[in-house]
């Protein structure tokens, strides 16, 4: 390791210097004043050459929803090496001191990120906690069930920013039921629509429509269009960024609207739940031409505080024997205690019924990612009778709104 490197917090001065090397190791343009928006300089990490930023890495200090429970958690993003420096270690340096910074500073029992690539970060204790679905739908193709004669409510489309008010109520009553989402200040909602020309590729700017019931808005869209025309005419793809719902006839009132869209002939959901409901709604769910890829990966960094935070499906009384070479306080033997109405989490000298590493149980934490599997992969061993995995499942998987 490079005698002259050194990991250190940055200073407001890095900001540039730091929007420059993002640009630079995901390949795209980077635009500071939407950055600043959330960034925190005090949890932004840099590796330091020299007096040149050649590497970080930063959190943002949000809540997240888990099974029963909204949690805080450090929401770990903006992580780049220059390719100068590539392979020499400055990832390594640089997760191991944000894990025990978070640690230290005592408030956030978990992290949570998405990963450019899914081999980095289970050497940090982060486990694949919440898949996600990509649909790509041929709407000409699919047919949703009529809508009631009488709606009980109406849609009313504008630009997002108008909408906000209703956009953000409808989000902050579902959020908390909602495992994978994210509290939304205002800030966060400025950066989720903020909408640079330069980053739309070609499509039009974001629109919104917002589902009115008697007694106020029950559900929204975000979505754009990128126009196509081809030998065959319309062509057009809606690009679908959120849809929120909170009850049956909401959702199908936006999903009617969404696959509606005149001159269009595809509908695309880069976030969908791996049990999206739109599955058992259109006639020829093959049409939907679903994909599975991963989303947020999950850190126990206080691995007790987070094992009692969330809620479990059923009761459960279970001793884990956890490896977690970077933050030993997690290691051990753990005797977790709990059920639908609170959890807790001790130490125990009593014998294991379950061993795994802390990445694994980051996987199971959302309840989207089966402790039962995990031990078919050999990744979990189950060493009595006692199987802690129907209380780890959720009524339903996890789902991620944003990429952060
Ligand atoms: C990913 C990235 C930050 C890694 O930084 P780095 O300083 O080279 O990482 P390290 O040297 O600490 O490597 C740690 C280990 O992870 C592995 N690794 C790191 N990045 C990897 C990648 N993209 N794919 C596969 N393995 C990777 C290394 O091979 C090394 O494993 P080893 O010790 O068994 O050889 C850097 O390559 C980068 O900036 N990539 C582009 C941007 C990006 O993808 N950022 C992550 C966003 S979530």
């Amino acid at each position: 390791m490079d005698e002259e490197l050194s990991v250190r917090p940055a200073a407001p001065g890095d900001f540039t210097a730091i929007c420059d090397l993002l640009a630079t190791v995901f390949h795209e343009e980077v635009f500071p004043e939407v950055e600043a928006e959330v960034y925190e300089t005090e949890r932004s990490l840099v590796a330091d050459d020299g007096g040149t930023v050649v590497g970080h890495a930063d959190a943002f200090t949000r809540e997240l929803t888990v099974p029963g429970a909204v949690v805080p958690a450090a929401h770990v993003s903006g992580v780049g090496v220059l390719p100068t420096h590539r392979r020499r270690g400055i990832l390594t340096r640089l997760m191991h001191r944000q894990l025990r910074d978070i640690a230290e500073a005592g408030r956030e029992p978990i992290a949570v990120l998405w990963a450019s690539e899914t081999k980095i970060y289970p050497r940090f204790g982060y486990g694949p906690a919440c898949s996600r679905s990509g649909m790509s739908i041929m709407n000409r193709e699919v047919r949703l069930p009529a809508p009631p004669a009488t709606p009980s409510g109406r849609l009313r489309m504008g630009d997002p920013k108008d909408l906000l008010a209703d956009i953000g109520k409808v989000y902050d009553q579902l959020r908390p039921g909602k495992v994978g989402w994210s509290t939304r200040d205002d800030r966060w909602w400025r950066f989720v629509l903020s909408d640079l020309k330069e980053k739309r590729d070609g499509a039009t700017p974001l629109r919104a429509v917002v589902h009115e019931g008697p007694d106020g808005p029950t559900g929204y869209a975000l979505w754009r269009v990128k126009d196509e025309w081809t030998a065959h005419g319309p062509s057009s793809e809606v690009m679908v960024r959120e849809v929120a719902a909170d009850d049956p006839e909401t959702y199908q009132a936006l999903w009617r609207f969404l696959l509606g869209v005149d001159l269009t002939r595809t509908v695309s959901y880069r976030l969908a739940a791996l049990d999206e409901p739109l599955q058992y709604l259109v006639d020829e769910p093959r049409r939907l031409g679903l994909t599975v890829s991963d989303g947020l990966w999950i850190r126990l960094v206080d691995l007790p505080a987070a094992l009692a935070a969330r809620r479990y499906a059923a009761d459960v009384d279970v001793v884990f024997e956890v490896t977690d070479p970077i933050l030993p306080a997690n290691a051990g033997r753990w005797r977790l205690t709990g059920g639908p109405d609170g959890a807790t989490c001790t130490r125990t000298t009593d014998p294991a019924d379950v061993a795994c590493s802390v990445t694994d149980l980051g996987a199971a934490y959302l309840g989207g990612t089966s402790l039962t599997v995990l031990a078919a992969a050999g990744r979990v061993r189950q060493l009595t009778g006692n199987d802690p995995a129907a209380a780890f499942a959720w009524h339903r998987l996890p789902t991620p709104t944003e990429i952060f």
